[in-house]
């Protein structure tokens, strides 16, 4: 089947991924089946960006959890996609320890070893896009990226994107690694959605760049998706309008934001993947977009940043 598709770096994607998050929370964990039902279904609809985190587990002590289910849903896949065409991105810089306890390890030696334990649980010899997942305030970003720069240098990983960035942040990572026209940053995935509006200058320099902009939790987060219609009411309004649902129109208007917009929803339910591809056969009017732009966010972060930030260098 074939979707609407865009650009992340050289790399032609679906223009909807798949945020397999969801699916190693505590909650889901007896759902596997369920779970790696659903990123089969994604697959046969034409979906080709699949989102993952070391950190995706549901305890500390099960880092790495998440890259499995998706290295295991793909290993089982039987279906009509061709797997050539489907791109995992993954994430480190983020560290769970004993007592549920979270850090940052952005050092040489951390990332590096963060990269390696994604490469064996997802059982691939080079991540084909590797996502700095949240700056560690013991470093200036710059050496931040100069680290996540030679894994690419090292061969681990083809490409590279951040998370969690700054509009400042973004400017040093580009003089230091580059950008997607010189091989450098090929993405950001930052928090976005009606329920919270990240830096339009980080979404404005993506768009001139030409950097992928990938919105988490762009239905407002796992606890506020499925009922996001009703908190902001002129999604299920405009939804009403065109036949679609809250959540369709949520997805349909991040893609009318930006040419590099490339929402990446998390599901647990093959139904739900249904959904999220039928939100790209939705259009939406200039009035109607304009109405949805307009709506207020309330800014309350779904994952709050609990450091510093670093300095910039
Ligand atoms: N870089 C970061 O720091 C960061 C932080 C958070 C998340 N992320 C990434 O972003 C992805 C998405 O964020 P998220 O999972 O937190 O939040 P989300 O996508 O806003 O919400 C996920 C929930 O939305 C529901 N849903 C999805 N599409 C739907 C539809 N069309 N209709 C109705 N319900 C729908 C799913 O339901 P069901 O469970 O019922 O299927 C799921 O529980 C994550 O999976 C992860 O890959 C990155």
């Amino acid at each position: 089947m074939s979707l609407p598709m865009r650009a992340v770096g050289d790399l032609t994607v679906s223009a909807i991924g798949l945020g397999c998050m969801p699916m190693s929370f505590p909650e889901a964990i007896d759902h596997r089946d369920r779970s790696l039902a659903t990123i089969h279904r994604a697959l046969d609809l034409g979906l080709t960006f699949l989102d993952t985190s070391n950190i995706y587990a549901p305890t500390w002590d099960a880092v790495g959890h998440n890259e499995r289910l998706v290295a295991e849903a793909l290993r089982t896949y039987t279906g009509p996609a061709d797997l050539r065409s489907v791109v995992v991105t993954t994430k480190g810089g983020i560290t769970r320890g004993e007592g549920e306890t979270w850090g940052r390890d952005s050092s040489p030696s951390g990332l590096r070893a963060a990269c390696e334990a994604s490469l064996a649980a997802l059982d691939i010899d080079v991540i084909e896009l590797y996502q700095h997942h949240r700056h560690d305030p013991r470093f200036t970003y710059r050496e931040q990226m100069r680290t996540l720069r030679s894994l690419m240098d090292d061969g681990l990983v083809r490409r590279v994107g951040l998370s969690n960035v700054t509009a400042a942040e973004l400017v040093v990572a580009v003089e230091e690694v580059g950008t997607p026209a010189d091989g450098g940053i090929v993405s950001v995935q930052n928090e976005w959605s009606p329920r919270f509006r990240g830096e339009a200058d980080v979404l404005a320099e993506c768009t001139r760049l030409g950097i992928a902009f990938l919105p988490w939790s762009p239905l407002g987060g796992s606890t506020q998706a499925h009922d996001i219609g009703d908190r902001y009411r002129d999604f299920s309004d405009v939804g009403a309008e065109v036949g679609a649902t809250a959540q369709e129109v949520i997805l349909a208007w991040l893609l009318a934001t930006s040419p590099v917009m490339i929402p990446i929803p998390g599901a647990t339910r093959p139904a739900t993947v249904d959904s999220i591809v039928r939100a790209l056969d939705v259009t939406l009017s200039r009035e109607q977009i304009a109405r949805l732009d307009a709506t207020q966010p309330l800014m309350e972060s779904m994952y709050p940043e609990d450091q510093p930030r670093s300095p910039l260098g």
